[in-house]
């Protein structure tokens, strides 16, 4: 019999308020996480799924956690991990923000053309106790860099997305990616619906974990 699995997941951008209507952020729509989610709870486990600002419905049998920040989302996840949970980063978390956040609009005269920068915490690095899955979002060198993350993340696997290729990455309902594990295996999937890899991915974690 399947084992039953506690996933959370990801999903979606964060945004880093500079004032209160002004934002640093990134194109995620939050497909690739809410399909995770769907995938996952179609499969009968159990999810969270922790969802940066994005117009999307609710997977039926889901959890959400709406956030904003990247630092509400590392909380956010904190609170809903659980010893030996499947945590499926699939968020584009910003890795800055800014290191001070006005109170009020800031006027044209008022604002400096410099803004200063902090970064924020990693949350995939942070997790622990958990089975991890990682997404790395890139642009040159896509499977060396996944890879690298794989490794410094301590990750059960990566999911490599070239963004750059058409159909594939942000905003898409399609996504072509690679799965990088610790060992240096390497498996390129065909284009697909973003929930067909969702549901690759779901049955990935169940191997790992069975
Ligand atoms: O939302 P969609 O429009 O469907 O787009 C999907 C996607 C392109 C966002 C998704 O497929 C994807 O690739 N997500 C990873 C985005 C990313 O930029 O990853 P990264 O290489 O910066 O980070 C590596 C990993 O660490 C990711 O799993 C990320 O969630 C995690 N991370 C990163 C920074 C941080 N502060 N905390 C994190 O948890």
């Amino acid at each position: 019999m399947k084992k039953r699995l506690h996933f959370v997941i990801t999903a979606g951008p964060t945004r880093e308020f500079i004032d209160p209507v002004r934002f640093l952020s990134n194109p995620s729509t939050g497909k690739m996480g809410f399909a995770v989610a769907c995938a996952a709870a179609r499969s009968g486990h159990d999810v969270t799924l922790v969802a940066g600002p994005v117009a999307l419905k609710t997977p039926r049998g889901v959890k959400r956690v709406d956030v904003v920040s990247a630092r509400e989302m590392f909380a956010a996840v904190m609170e809903a991990v659980t010893p030996g949970c499947v945590f499926v980063a699939t968020a584009a978390v910003a890795d800055w923000r800014p290191a001070e956040c006005a109170g009020k609009k800031l006027k044209k005269t008022e604002m400096s053309d410099v803004i200063k920068l902090v970064r924020n915490p990693d949350i995939l690095k942070s997790v622990g106790g958990c089975v991890k899955i990682g997404f790395a979002a890139e642009t040159n060198d896509v499977l060396k860099e996944a890879s690298r993350k794989c490794r410094e993340k301590s990750l059960a696997m990566i999911v490599a997305n070239d963004v750059t290729e058409k159909g594939a990455g942000f905003g898409s309902d399609t996504n072509r990616v690679v799965f990088v594990y610790p060992d240096g295996r390497k498996e390129p999937l065909k284009k697909m619906s973003k929930l067909a890899v969702a549901g690759r991915i779901v049955r990935e974690c169940e191997n790992i974990c069975s």
